[in-house]
């Protein structure tokens, strides 16, 4: 008898943690001027995954990215978020979809004359009426929120400062307490590091990480560099002039693998130590 309850709720642990939560189902997206972004990509993300896609600049990534909250639109095909069509949903429902995507940029994005509390707030946004958010009126919840997703990132202090007043790595992290002050299912970030130096990128990486792991946030994140995919990483996704060349754990990652993503050119320029 105990057996049986125990089977039956391993059995549901299990279901859950395969449950997928970013589906992409024969997804093509062609810009107007006919250059294809995507080519029949089929990716099944499972939540809490960390998922970090590379590719050679112009492989498709950053369009791989925006389709998921429909920041672009696809061209045919459909992408499921929680088992939910976001490329069919409208109105409200899109709405609703969109407020579990928090996204980073590699620009920040931030309101540089307002505060660090401020920016952080309007992760909020999506959860109150829009006339309540012009006039600035956020509950006490909400600044609770903000502050401990400031907490998070280490930056606590810094709450009151205007947001031109933090470097670069500082203002990353405020972007990734705004983004997880608005309490997503999923982070898309794309190339959140690509602007800041090597220390300032591992403390921006480890709390993505961090993240991940605390809160079971599912995370896609864009990179240029091959080593960081390899450290951070759990499944890689490499694009290749808009096609899926490989989808597969860190580990499986090889030198063959990279030439695949990224043609002869990586190898050569890793052998001379360009890439890191
Ligand atoms: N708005 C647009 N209109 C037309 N073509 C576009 C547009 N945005 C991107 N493209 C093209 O789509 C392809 C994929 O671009 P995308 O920005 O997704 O690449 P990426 O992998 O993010 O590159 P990078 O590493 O340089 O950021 C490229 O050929 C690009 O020129
Ligand atoms: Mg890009």
């Amino acid at each position: 008898m105990f057996f049986y309850f125990y089977q039956k709720k391993v059995g549901k642990k299990v279901t859950e943690e395969n449950q997928s939560i970013i589906s992409f189902k024969k997804v093509d997206k062609v810009y107007p001027n006919g250059v294809h972004g995507l080519r029949d990509l089929n990716i099944d993300i499972k939540k809490g995954e960390f998922v970090i896609v590379v590719g050679l600049s112009g492989a498709g990534k950053s369009t791989m990215l925006r389709a998921i909250n429909r920041l672009h639109e696809i061209s045919s095909g459909e992408i499921l978020i929680d088992n939910q069509s976001i490329t069919k949903a409208k109105g409200k429902e899109l709405r609703l979809i969109r407020r579990d995507i928090g996204m980073i940029f590699q620009s920040f994005n931030l309101v540089k004359r307002s505060s660090v509390l401020r920016n952080v707030l309007t992760g909020r946004v999506a959860y109150h009426p829009t006339w309540k958010m012009l006039l600035g009126l956020f509950p006490k919840e909400d600044k609770e929120r903000a502050y401990q997703s400031l907490q998070r990132v280490n930056l606590a202090e810094k709450v009151y400062t205007r947001a031109d007043e933090l470097s670069g790595g500082q203002q990353q992290r405020v972007s990734i307490a705004r983004a997880l002050t608005q309490k997503p299912k999923i982070i898309l970030a794309d190339e959140p590091v690509a602007s800041l130096d090597p220390v300032t990128t591992e403390k921006v990486m480890d709390d993505l990480k961090r993240i991940n792991q605390d809160f079971g946030i599912t995370i896609v994140v864009n990179l240029h560099s091959v080593e960081l995919a390899r450290q951070y990483g759990t499944r890689i996704i490499g694009l290749r002039d808009g096609s899926l060349v490989f989808d597969g754990p860190v580990a499986e990652a090889t030198d063959e693998t990279l030439r695949a993503i990224y043609g002869g050119e990586i190898l050569e320029e890793k052998a001379q130590g360009a890439i890191v």
